[in-house]
Formats: structure tokens, sequence, C-alpha cells
């Protein structure tokens, strides 16, 4: 058995990590968040929730006693100056955690996605943490995108919300940058979760990047798949790179879903944010994701993009 905390674990991607972790029935699971209102979870085996205010580093402290691994799902767009994740860090240190996840679950680096860049500042954390000494076990997991968004707008998990991006099947169209085909990896957040409850487990150290690859695949190819399901060519439009960089969008459609945590009044800016960044960055290669869980768990079985979107999509107007 495994004492886990999840920071931030009444978030959507947390959620579908805590009933991957659940589903083992080995682990004794505290989820940390600032506002527990209610008794909740009495029917999920091995769950309590515990409130917890980030900035009470002694309070943190001893709501680690005895922890093995902390997760971090803590969503950076509201956590200016990473303050709630630097006060874990310290607090998983001093407890004398051995193991932590601070809330990556996505790309390898946030070039080009400003919304994303608190994430490479608490790698550089971390990696202070560890610099005369080390004193956590830390892993960046790193899924890529999930290969759910390419259902958009049908739901393919329990807790995400469907999202679209730049290949957008439902309205068989996308968007390439001039002269670049990059690589870009989509992993399913049924399988992020299976591997992440697989590493709690596992005997060995953890790696630093923990890059998990579901599918990698250059743009065009992903696009041909998309057609291939839908039954016919998209509409490409083409953007050029130099309009991305100072923030130019020439595109003939914009994304239309936006994340939970976006408000109404953030809305446009940020989708027009989201669409430019997400090009660009995809472009810088942050999308094209190393594989060193897939070579340490040999064994397991990824979801295949083909098959995952010819099931979707089939039959769907
Ligand atoms: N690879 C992908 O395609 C992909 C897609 C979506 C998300 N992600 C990543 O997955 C992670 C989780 O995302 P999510 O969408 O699940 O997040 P989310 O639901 O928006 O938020 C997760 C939790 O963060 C906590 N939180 C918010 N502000 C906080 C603060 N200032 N201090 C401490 N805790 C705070 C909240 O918990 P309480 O209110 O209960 O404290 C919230 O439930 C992020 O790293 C995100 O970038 C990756």
């Amino acid at each position: 058995m495994v004492q886990i905390v999840v920071a931030g674990g009444s978030g959507e991607v947390a959620q579908e990590v805590i009933n991957a972790l659940v589903a083992t029935k080995k682990h004794d699971i505290t989820i940390f968040s600032r506002k527990v209102t209610e008794v909740r979870d009495s029917n999920r085996h091995g769950v309590t929730w515990r409130q917890v205010n980030y900035e009470n580093k002694v309070e943190l402290v001893a709501a680690l006693q005895g922890v093995d691994t902390v997760l971090s799902f803590i969503q950076l767009l509201h956590d200016p100056g990473n303050k709630a994740q630097k006060s874990l860090i310290d607090a998983a240190v001093i407890a004398g955690v051995k193991r932590f996840a601070p809330s990556e679950w996505g790309s390898c680096s946030g070039v080009g996605m400003p919304w994303w860049t608190g994430k490479d500042e608490v790698k550089e954390y971390l990696r202070k943490v560890n610099e005369n000494k080390k004193v956590l076990e830390y892993c960046l997991f790193q899924p890529g995108l999930f290969l759910n968004y390419l259902a958009t707008p049908h739901k393919t998990s329990k807790h995400l919300t469907p999202l679209n991006t730049f290949i957008d099947i439902h309205n068989r169209r996308a968007i390439v940058v001039e002269g670049h085909d990059p690589i870009m990896t989509f992993t399913t957040i049924q399988d992020m979760a299976a591997v992440v409850a697989q590493a709690v487990e596992f005997e060995g150290e953890w790696p630093v990047v923990g890059g998990i690859r579901g599918n990698s695949l250059p743009v065009s190819k992903i696009i041909e798949i998309a057609e291939q399901v839908r039954g016919g060519p998209f509409e490409v439009d083409t953007v050029k790179f130099e309009d991305l960089e100072v923030g130019n969008l020439t595109t003939s459609w914009k994304l239309e879903a936006r994340h939970h945590s976006v408000t109404d009044e953030e809305a446009a800016d940020m989708l027009k944010g989201v669409l430019v960044g997400m090009l660009l960055s995809s472009a810088k290669g942050a999308w094209n994701i190393s594989d060193e869980w897939n070579q340490l768990l040999p064994d397991y079985r990824f979801t295949d993009m083909s098959q995952f979107l010819g099931e979707i999509w089939q039959e769907k107007a």
C-alpha cells in the first residue's frame, strides 16, 4: 500500500487519476482541497478529503506526515508565482515525502504557451531543491495532449471536459503552420491515469522526465487519420510562423470550447491565445514527448489513435 496525497484532487484530470488508483484497491488516498465543505467520497474505498491552506506550511507539513507520494494537479492559471506548489514542495521535503509529481501532465516544455510557463518555473524549483543533495525523488509526467480532445464535442472520459484544438475533427477542418510538420504526442487520459497507477507502485527510481507516449505522429499524418475516419478531405488553413510569433491569427475559424478555469471575461483573449500557443508550441517541438514510462512499463498497451478515433467517429454526422 502506498500513502498518496493528491493536491488539487478535486480537479478534472486528478479525478481520472484517482479513479485509476482507487481501482487497484491498494492505496490510501488523501485529497487536498482548499475548500472541503461536505463529506465527499463516502462510496470510494480508501479516499479521504482534507482541507488545507497552502499558505500555512506548518499545517501542510503535519498533513504530509507518513505520506509516500504526492501527486499535484494544482491549476497553474490560478496559482500566481506557483506559491501553492512551491509551498507543497517545501512541506513535502520537511515531512520526508519520498516521491513528488508536480502539476505537469502535458507538454515537455512551456515554450510558446504563456499560460503554462509556471510549469517550467516549478521544474527549475525542483531541480534546485535537489541541487546539493537529493532530498526528493520527483517525476515530470508528460503524456502530451489528451487524445480525448480529438473526440470533441463527444465526451470520452468521466471527468474531462471536451475541448477543441487545431485539428477539429467534428467540423472537418485543421490549421497547419507553413513549412512545419511537427511530431505531436496524444495519449488518452485513461492511459495516463493507468500509467500513473503503475508508477506509484514502481519499485525503481522515478525518472525526472517521465514521458508517456501514447501516439506520436506528424501533424500531417494525424490529419490523414482524421480524414479517413470522417470519410473525406478536411479544409486546411495554413498560417505563417512569423505571424504567430507576433500574435497575428489569420485563420478562418477559432477555438470555441474553453477550459472551465477560464472566466467569461477572459474567454475571447484566452481562446485566441491558446490557438496561437498550441500552433507555435507544436511547431517548436513542445508536444513531441519522450518515452521513459513506455520503456519502464513495456507490457502496457496504449490506446491507438486510429482505432480510438475510428470508434468515436463511426457513423457520426
Ligand atoms: N495534457 C493535457 O491535454 C491537459 C489537459 C488539461 C489539463 N492538463 C494539466 O492537468 C493539470 C490539472 O488540470 P485540471 O484541468 O484538472 O485543473 P483544474 O480542474 O482547473 O484544477 C485543479 C485543482 O487545482 C486547485 N487549485 C486551483 N487554484 C489553486 C491555487 N491557487 N492553489 C492551490 N490549488 C488550486 C483546485 O482545487 P481546490 O479548489 O479543491 O483546492 C482545482 O480543483 C494541470 O497541470 C493542467 O495543465 C493537461
